[in-house]
């Protein structure tokens, strides 16, 4: 996102402090953003992932329906959307609902290098770039640590050219923590993306520290557990609490969990649904609980479930 389009769009969205607010409700149209630690920067703390529901073969009829996905993040106030080689056609989907769009709300394209092979990194780049049409993209992130020495040296030289602005390195599932641990600790990155949701805390003892520590923003996948997490509790009553947060739906509460940690930066949910998306979406517009609620929000969770 350049500060031309950024500033646009600003003044179009007027924004919600990401601290805790107790009170008094936000203005209708505030949404919550973040700081990028390093430059300032703010993003939304809602953007959009793309595993499985972007990966739509091209002669798919389903394809176009991804636009009006792509249309209702936007609107919204959507910015970040994260993809990966590994994906199989989300990319070349996310390009193609781009161009059909000619959108002109500012993108923040966060995609991952995904190759135990140096070279083939350097050719994901590319296709990144060709596929999604955008230069340069805004985050380049190490998938799941796979051969994190050969790529971090590219990495850091495209970022010196400019042909990325931010670099980051990925895991989930709670998969390899102490080496991601490691790995902040010795290496510089502007962002990491772990698994982080309001039944899967394994990441607050000490990675979320470790990043608030260093300087890191982070990306929260797996919001919804792959959705897991809707379906266990979506015929279960909301609990009071949830309407006293402004929560329509155990969707935005749980999103609203996670987007409220102060390490968080943002949580990107996938959706294939124009209404699940708005869903979402509306959670910005709903003032971060504090601690003390965050910790009643689970406990209550874990009551219900
Ligand atoms: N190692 C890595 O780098 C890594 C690993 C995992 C994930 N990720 C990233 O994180 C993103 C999110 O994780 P995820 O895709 O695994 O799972 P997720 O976002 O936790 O869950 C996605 C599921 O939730 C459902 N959903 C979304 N909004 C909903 C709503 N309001 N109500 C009901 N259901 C809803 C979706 O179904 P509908 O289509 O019906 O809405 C979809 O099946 C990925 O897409 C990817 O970009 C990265």
């Amino acid at each position: 996102m350049n500060r031309r389009t950024f500033l646009q769009w600003a003044s179009s969205v007027s924004f919600l402090a990401a601290s805790p607010v107790s009170s008094p409700a936000p203005a209708k149209h505030s949404i919550t953003t973040k700081p990028i630690i390093k430059t300032n920067e703010v993003i939304p703390a809602i953007g959009m992932g793309t595993w499985l529901t972007f990966d739509i073969p091209p002669d798919s009829p389903q394809r176009p329906d991804r636009i009006e996905v792509l249309k209702a993040f936007f609107e919204s106030g959507g910015t970040l959307i994260d993809s990966s080689p590994m994906y199989g056609h989300a990319e070349e989907t996310v390009g193609y609902c781009l161009q059909q769009m000619a959108h002109e709300s500012p993108l923040f394209a966060a995609s991952k290098i995904w190759s135990p092979i140096a070279n083939i990194g350097i050719q994901q780049m590319g296709n990144s770039e060709s596929l999604w049409k955008v230069k340069p993209m805004d985050l380049m992130q190490i998938h799941n640590l796979v051969a994190w020495k050969k790529h971090l040296p590219m990495l850091r030289e495209w970022k010196r050219q400019g042909r990325i602005r931010y670099l980051g390195v990925t895991t989930s599932h709670g998969r390899r923590h102490e080496d991601l641990e490691q790995l902040l600790k010795q290496e510089q990155f502007d962002f990491v993306q772990l698994t982080y949701n309001i039944d899967d805390d394994r990441t607050e003892k000490r990675l979320l520290p470790l990043a608030q520590d260093l300087g890191i923003n982070v990306i929260a996948n797996r919001p919804f557990q792959r959705g897991g997490l809707i379906d266990r509790y979506k015929d279960k009553p909301l609990p009071a609490l949830a309407t006293e947060l402004g929560c329509a739906t155990w969707a935005q509460y749980f999103l609203l969990h996670t987007i409220s940690h102060p390490a968080i930066t943002c949580a990107i949910p996938a959706t294939t649904r124009v209404d699940h998306m708005k869903e979402n979406m509306a959670t910005l517009k709903l003032p971060l609980p504090d601690q003390s609620t965050r910790n009643e929000m689970r406990k209550v969770f874990h009551q219900t479930g």
